[in-house]
């Protein structure tokens, strides 16, 4: 980020709070950051905070009544290589997908020539709301581009989504965006993420723990990159708004067959992340089984493999990335995944490795390309996985 013009707009919500942590990470990263503050977002966070750790003046009103300075919306604009909106609030959202200009924040906003990204934080009710969803629609229709609001508990002391990205996954957001290459734009990648349920019977199923959070990193990599991205989940909490993004959901790995076979010839890659149960219940009960049946064994058959079938029908040049997730002998079972799934590229993620895997923020994988090249990623954050991943993948598409 060194040398980076991070302008940096904070607008009136709790989450106003971080800013003061997020500064700071882009400060260390070498990046100048310049603050424009809403006059409510100083009843979150002291100004002097913001000006202290950025090293700058901060800008709130057109005209600064202490120092007779006129705060120019334009020369901000001009100097801003991003402008990041954060946290965003349902108020400053609406007003910038309708065209209101009232303070400094929203005139520098209609006078940026880069791009803007804006994190919304809110609460889940408002972040729900049509209203909400039809603004940012707008906004991103409008190339803006959206840090999606996190899930757990709120200031309100409610638990959903609403809340605003942790500072380090904002921070590694705007790196990536910063140093992404050129949008390669018109391809398109289709991703698999998240379980799949196989039903027993009307009320249950068998499935493993995936979140499907490694997929939708993924697709926001992507997406980062400029594909258009068609992303086939499993059932997952995840959330993704974007004008490129299209969400198939599905609940079975057959179902997911079907979603990917309808897609697979318009895409020119594809990235197999989803934790697909290899097998399904033979027989699903019409109704409820009752524990007075005794059934003690469940028969079970084998799900049809989606990663093999997109692989073995590809047309045009089309990539093809696997996941491996292994308990034992890794290596080699990913490389004999590699070789009899005929793919590009395998991904393997042990669950040997602590604060990996399944459901966390963070994954340590090792990624291995058909001509034997082998590339070791510490554990971290399943974002930085994606970008470094969606790197490597350019680069033989190079
Ligand atoms: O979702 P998260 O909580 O973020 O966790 C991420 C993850 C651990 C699920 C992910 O990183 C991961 O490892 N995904 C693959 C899990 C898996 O099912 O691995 P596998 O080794 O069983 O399958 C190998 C490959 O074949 C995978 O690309 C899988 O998507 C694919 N497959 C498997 C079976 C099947 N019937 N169809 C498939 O397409």
């Amino acid at each position: 980020m060194y040398g980076k013009r991070i302008l940096l707009g904070i607008t009136g919500g709790i989450a106003a709070y971080k800013i003061a942590y997020l500064i700071r990470i882009l400060k260390k990263q070498e990046a100048e950051v310049k603050c424009i503050m809403t006059p409510a977002s100083s009843a979150f966070i002291s100004p002097l905070v913001v000006s202290t750790l950025s090293k700058n003046q901060v800008g709130i009103e057109f005209w600064d009544k202490n120092t007779g300075v006129w705060n120019n919306h334009v020369a901000y604009a001009e100097w801003a290589d991003v402008f990041l909106i954060a946290p965003a609030t349902m108020n400053t959202i609406g007003k910038m997908a309708n065209g209101l200009c009232e303070n400094l924040l929203l005139a520098t906003y209609f006078s940026m020539k880069g791009r803007t990204i804006v994190a919304p934080a809110m609460d889940l009710d408002m972040y729900k709301h049509p209203s909400f969803l039809r603004n940012i629609e707008t906004l991103t229709n409008d190339g803006v581009t959206v840090i999606p609001a996190e899930d757990g508990e709120l200031a309100s002391g409610l638990e959903g989504e609403g809340r605003l990205a942790e500072p380090e996954m904002i921070a590694s957001f705007l790196a990536a965006f910063m140093s992404a290459a050129q949008p390669v734009s018109e391809k398109r990648i289709c991703i698999t993420a998240g379980p799949t349920h196989e039903a027993l019977d009307p009320v249950r199923y068998i499935s493993n723990h995936s979140s499907g959070k490694m997929g939708f990193s993924i697709a926001k990599a992507a997406l980062l990159r400029g594909y258009e991205v068609v992303l086939i989940c499993g059932p997952t909490e995840e959330t993704l708004l974007h004008p490129l993004f299209t969400r198939i959901d599905v609940v079975s790995a057959d179902e997911m067959l079907t979603a990917v076979k309808r897609i697979w010839q318009t895409c020119d890659l594809g990235v197999f992340s989803a934790a697909v149960a290899d097998f399904r219940p033979a027989i699903i009960a019409d109704v409820k089984m009752k524990k007075k049946e005794q059934t003690t064994s469940i028969q079970l058959e084998q799900n049809p493999d989606i990663l093999k079938w997109a692989s073995f029908e590809r047309q045009n040049n089309q990539k093809v990335v696997g996941f491996a997730l292994e308990t034992n002998n890794e290596k080699e079972n990913a490389l004999l995944k590699l070789e009899q799934k005929n793919l590009d590229f395998v991904v393997l993620n042990s669950t040997q490795d602590k604060g990996a895997t399944f459901g966390g923020e963070q994954n340590k994988v090792t990624i291995f390309g058909k001509d034997g090249e082998l590339v070791e990623l510490e554990l971290q954050n399943k974002f930085d996985i994606a970008v470094k991943l969606m790197d490597i993948i350019e680069n033989v598409n190079a």
